[in-house]
Parts: structure tokens; sequence; C-alpha cells
């Protein structure tokens, strides 16, 4: 998906004629992200990924982190070794925010006393910066130095911000999506459907459910419970009116472009984005 927003973005911005450079963007776009989840199941602890085992899971930590290196490292040469300095920079960047978003996440998931703000904080920094770099990536890659690379770096944030409330949204979910579900409780990761039922519930429930998620987060009967009230407390629904936000948002953005068949992919992807089932 995310190599599809650096040739559409560029596609868009150029009638279609894109050069190498978005050609390399989008390989490096993918080998970065590739790097990330490789390492964060090592994080997080996670066994499954894309309907497979992960590299943990196979093959141990151990191998899990040199890999994740060894993908970040051929993304980034794969930049240098061509002189793509700018589009460099702009991946740099995402690899700096990514790390820092992660590092925000377990602070708050061990004292646990995350806000909402601090939530977008952490999926603005861990998800949404490599989609924004998707997108101002495309748009450097046929059109450097212009102020279009700016509006498509806040274009893809918005698209990542949606993007990340609905993979939050699919942890409570029972569906196959490739990779666990409910497993978030167990990390201590409290996300927007969590937030809001700690916000609007009780004194009382808001203990038990603190109380639930800090000693009780690796029994299964009781992170179900966790899940019933925040089911029933409108979490979900709250969530998805949260990322219809960032997706009408990030619309507007498009519309200020003419009319093309790329601009209409462009809107599919993002309506993907909120309406996909994995
Ligand atoms: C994905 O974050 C990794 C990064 C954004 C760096 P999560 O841990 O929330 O996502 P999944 O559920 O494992 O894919
Ligand atoms: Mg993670
Ligand atoms: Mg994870």
């Amino acid at each position: 998906m995310r190599p599809m927003f650096v040739f559409l973005v560029a596609k868009m911005l150029s009638k279609g004629d894109v050069n190498d450079r978005t050609y390399r963007g989008a390989a490096v776009i993918e080998l970065i992200h590739t790097a990330t989840l490789v390492h964060d199941d090592v994080v997080d602890d996670s066994n499954r990924r894309r309907g497979f085992f992960s590299i943990n899971a196979l093959w141990k930590n151990k191998i899990a982190v040199l890999v994740g290196d060894f993908l970040l490292s051929k993304g980034l040469l794969l930049s240098i070794d061509n002189d793509d300095f700018d589009l460099l920079k702009i991946i740099s960047v995402a690899v700096r925010e990514m790390s820092e978003g992660e590092l925000l996440q377990i602070e708050k998931s061990r004292k646990l006393d995350i806000t909402e703000d601090v939530y977008y904080e952490i999926i603005r920094q861990k998800t949404a910066t490599l989609i924004a770099a998707c997108c101002s990536l495309g748009a450097a890659a046929v059109q450097p130095n212009s102020e279009h690379i700016e509006k498509m770096r806040k274009f893809g944030e918005l698209i990542g911000m949606a993007f990340q409330i609905k993979d939050d949204l699919f942890d409570y979910g029972e569906e196959k999506i490739g990779k666990p579900t409910g497993i978030d409780i167990k990390e201590q990761k409290m996300t927007l459907p969590l937030i809001y039922a700690l916000n609007t519930s009780a004194a009382k429930d808001k203990k038990w459910l603190i109380n639930s998620v800090k000693n009780h987060n690796k029994d299964k009967k009781r992170v179900k419970e966790i899940i019933a009230f925040v089911k029933q407390s409108g979490g979900l629904d709250y969530a998805i009116e949260q990322m219809k936000k960032y997706q009408t948002e990030a619309s507007l953005i498009l519309n200020s472009y003419p009319d093309s068949e790329y601009k209409t992919s462009l809107q599919t992807l993002i309506d993907y984005v909120i309406e996909r089932e994995k």
C-alpha cells in the first residue's frame, strides 16, 4: 500500500510521467517499512505477520534484530548510491520519528497515564510519518523543491492517522487479519477505544479498567471483559468517528488538485484505508 501512495502522488503531479527516482523512492519505503515491522514484532513479542510466522517466531529475536538492520541499510543505500539525498532526508526523518513514537508508546504503556492527545502523537510518529513520507517523497521525486512536498506530507499524515486508528480497531475484533488480535491490552497498549472508555466511565469502573490492564493483562478472561466494557462504552464508535474525520481532512487536501485518474485512485486508496477488512 505504501509504494502505491508514492506512485500515485508522483503520477498525479507529473500527469503520469514518473521517473527512476519514483521507483527507487517506492522501493526504499517498502524496505524501510518491512524493517520496522520485523523490529516491531520483536518489540511487541508478536508471533504472526501477514498470515505467516514473524521472523522472531521463526528464528528468535537475535536474527530478527539483524534482519531488520539489514533491510534498513539496504533501503538507505539505495538512496545514497543514486544521490537521492533529498529523498533520503525525508526517509530518515520518518525513521527517527517512528523510533520516537515506539519509545513514547512504551513509556505510556508502563505508566498507563496516556491521554487522547498523547495517543494521537504516538500514532502520528509511529505510523503517520511513514505514510506522510510516502506522499511527500512521491511529490519530491517528480517536483523537487515544490510546495507540493509539504502539502502531500500533510495529506499522507492525515491518512496515516486514519490508518492506525483502523489498525487499533482491528485489535478489538475477532476477524482473521494475518496477525494476532487482542494483543494490545496484553502489552498494556492503551489505544483510542480504551482511552475513550476510561474518559467516559465512572470512577469505580475507571479503577477497575486500570487495575485490569496493569495487573491482569495476561488473563484471557479478564481481557475479554475489558474488551466488552470498551465496546459497551461506545469506544469503538468513537474511534470510527475520529478515523473518518482524518479521512475527510485528507480528501479535502486531495480535492484541491485537478481531477485525473491518479487523483481518483488516491481517493479509492484513502477509502480502502478505512474500509479494509485486514
Ligand atoms: C506497527 O505498529 C509498527 C510501526 C508503526 C513502527 P503496531 O505494533 O501498532 O502494529 P502491528 O499491529 O504490529 O502491525
Ligand atoms: Mg508496536
Ligand atoms: Mg506490533
